[in-house]
């Protein structure tokens, strides 16, 4: 397939086309804005099969000039994704996820694009003490990140009633592996403990996420691209629900490092209690999760510590060290550590 991949150049995004590349032999365009989450290098080993066009999904000339001479679908991953910003700074968040979402849909109208893929979240639901989620499930997100993606998915919706356009939508539980921006709960954990720091952990730790790891999502959306219905949401939840604390304790265990290293702090505001998320509509089209949490958790962290020259530069960045001081009110000494 031809395909135009927005946000191409993210964490998902780039497994997604990696995937594609390397199982379909699809070739990509990739449309990214190469934000602070977003980096040329994360699709650098794929060569000719990707062509990546630097440019704002809400910019309608940059989204024209991507579908080119026309594309069999867009999928589109671009967006602002991380709560906690969404917290303290709301605006990029609906200019992206809300606004970017209509500007590229009206493109796949007029181009006459004939499948638009929108990857959303579990967390449009809200939060669920217990069963967990369907596609029917009321919309009642909590943040400013999870309205925006509540928002685009709406616009989405519209633009399959309305126009007729070929839409899916793909609502993934939280992912975790290879690529993932160092913000995020596991990335973040599995880089203190290996730099002897604390783990900071929002309130109790025991909120719970439905981790899954980022190549069974890619597979749940090629399934959905190829064979889900037009107008349909299906939800791509991952095999395993785990506390916070869970996870940072199997971190610690699979690094050699001690609980002592773990810190209560301040909860977020707004914190969803637990998402949980029924996969039934996405099974019955063939897909299901296949690698477990233990063995993704594996993967992700020998990944880390075998590529230290791609987050390097992350978290030596003046962004990274900004956003963490900021954010956890305490200075990032990870550079200090490594150079001892
Ligand atoms: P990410 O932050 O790693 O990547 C986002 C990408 O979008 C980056 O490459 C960034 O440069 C690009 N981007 C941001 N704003 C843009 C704009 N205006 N125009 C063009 N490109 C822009 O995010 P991710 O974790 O890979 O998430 C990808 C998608 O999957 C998002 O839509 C997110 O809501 C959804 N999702 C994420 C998770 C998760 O656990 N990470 C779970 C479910 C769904
Ligand atoms: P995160 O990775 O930000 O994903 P999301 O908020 O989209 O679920 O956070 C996952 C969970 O980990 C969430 O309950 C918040 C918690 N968390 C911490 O306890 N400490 C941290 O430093 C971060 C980033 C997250």
């Amino acid at each position: 397939m031809k395909l135009l991949v927005c946000g191409g150049a993210g964490f998902i995004g780039s497994n997604f086309v990696r995937q594609r590349v390397q199982e379909n032999g699809d070739d990509v365009v990739v449309l990214d804005k190469l934000t602070y989450a977003g980096r040329r290098e994360n699709l650098e080993d794929l060569g000719d099969a990707v062509t990546l066009v630097r440019g704002a999904i809400e910019d309608p000339v940059k989204a024209r000039e991507a579908i080119g001479d026309g594309v069999d679908a867009i999928v589109n991953f671009a967006a602002e994704t991380h709560v906690d910003r969404s917290i303290s700074g709301p605006d990029a968040f609906v200019e992206t996820n809300v606004r970017g979402s209509l500007v590229l849909l009206e493109a796949a109208r007029e181009r006459e694009v004939p499948r638009y893929v929108q990857i959303s979240t579990d967390e449009v639901y809200g939060s669920i003490e217990e069963g967990s989620f369907t596609e029917e499930s009321p919309i009642v997100p909590s943040s400013p990140y999870s309205a925006s993606k509540a928002g685009g998915d709406l616009l989405v919706q519209s633009y399959f009633h309305t126009y007729g356009l070929e839409t899916v939508i793909a609502r993934g539980s939280n992912n975790y592996g290879p690529y993932q921006y160092p913000e995020k709960l596991i990335p973040l954990m599995m880089l203190s403990a290996l730099h002897d720091d604390n783990l900071l952990v929002y309130g109790d730790g025991l909120n719970v996420r439905n981790w899954l790891f980022v190549e069974d999502f890619g597979r749940g959306i090629s399934h959905i691209l190829a064979h889900g219905a037009p107008g349909e949401v299906y939800n791509v939840g991952g095999p395993t629900e785990s506390t916070n604390l869970d996870v940072v304790n199997g971190i610690l265990e699979h690094t050699g490092k001690d609980e002592s290293l773990i810190k209560f702090i301040e909860d977020r505001k707004g914190h969803d209690r637990r998402y949980s998320l029924g996969s039934e509509k996405v099974k019955a089209l063939g897909w299901s999760a296949q690698v477990g949490f233990e063995e993704g958790l594996e993967r992700t962290l020998s990944w880390y510590r075998d590529n230290p020259s791609w987050w390097h530069p992350i978290v030596d960045s003046a962004d990274f060290r900004e956003y963490y001081e900021r954010h956890y009110k305490r200075p990032l000494t990870w550079r200090e550590a490594a150079s001892r």
